[in-house]
């Protein structure tokens, strides 16, 4: 089973809707899903109340032990992928997120608060050794602020790609109850998360590889 974990302190980043996006295209590619929830403000939760399908099933952790047992259990069960979305301060929570993820996935807006906040995930993530890429989220359709973002991101280490772009497709699907690949699959934002799960699958498949090459 791999395990990706949604981290950056910054609030409304887009965590938990990346989370979820991604939850739902990894499904749709043929993975067995079941996303984590550690953030007490239940935004994955309460969207899984809204939808009908009953997969990627959901649930809530509090804790590194609860959550070191959830991930077990889900590994023991057959699942490949665990998807993690956290809160933005609880540090013993996040920390253990880190720790159990193969790749931490940090979202950021094209503003210096956003790029800014990140500083302490990073910080945490390096001295776990963990794999990381940050994700350019709510991006405009094009602007100077992207490349400026881009090379600031690109200057701290990887950078997912594609951008996902601001469009009410994300939002609309949340409130649906759906992965934007569900709730309009034709359209550019789904696209976009489709293509973003294709760059974290291949990402995580090339560290298997290198640690592969080491051993
Ligand atoms: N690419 C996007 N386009 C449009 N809206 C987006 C996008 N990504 C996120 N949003 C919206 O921005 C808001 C914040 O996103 P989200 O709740 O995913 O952030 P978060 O990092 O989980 O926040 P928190 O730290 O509070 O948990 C939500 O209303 C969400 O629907
Ligand atoms: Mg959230």
């Amino acid at each position: 089973m791999k395990t990706i974990a949604l981290v950056t302190q910054k609030g409304g980043s887009g965590k938990s809707t990346l989370a979820i996006g991604l939850a739902v295209a990894a499904q749709q590619d043929g993975e067995t899903v079941f996303i984590l929830e550690t953030d007490k403000q239940g935004t994955v939760a309460n969207w899984a109340l809204r939808r009908t399908d009953p997969d990627p099933a959901v649930d809530r952790v509090s804790g590194g032990a609860e959550l070191d047992r959830a991930l077990a259990l889900l590994a023991s069960k057959g699942y490949t992928l665990a998807v993690i979305d956290t809160p933005g301060v609880d540090s013993v929570t996040v920390t253990a997120a880190i720790r159990a993820a193969d790749l931490c996935l940090i979202p950021a807006r094209p503003s210096p608060a956003d790029i800014e906040a990140a500083n302490p995930t990073l910080d945490a993530i390096r001295k776990l050794g963990k794999e990381f890429a940050f994700v350019l989220n709510q991006a405009p359709v094009r602007s100077y602020r992207i490349n400026e973002a881009s090379s600031a991101l690109n200057m701290w280490g990887v950078l997912a790609l594609p951008h996902i772009v601001q469009r009410n497709d994300h939002q609309d699907a949340l409130g649906a109850g759906q992965g934007v690949t569900e709730f309009s699959p034709d359209s550019k934002a789904a696209e976009e998360i489709r293509a973003l799960w294709a760059w974290v699958k291949k990402r995580m498949r090339g560290s298997e590889n290198e640690l592969r090459a080491i051993a």
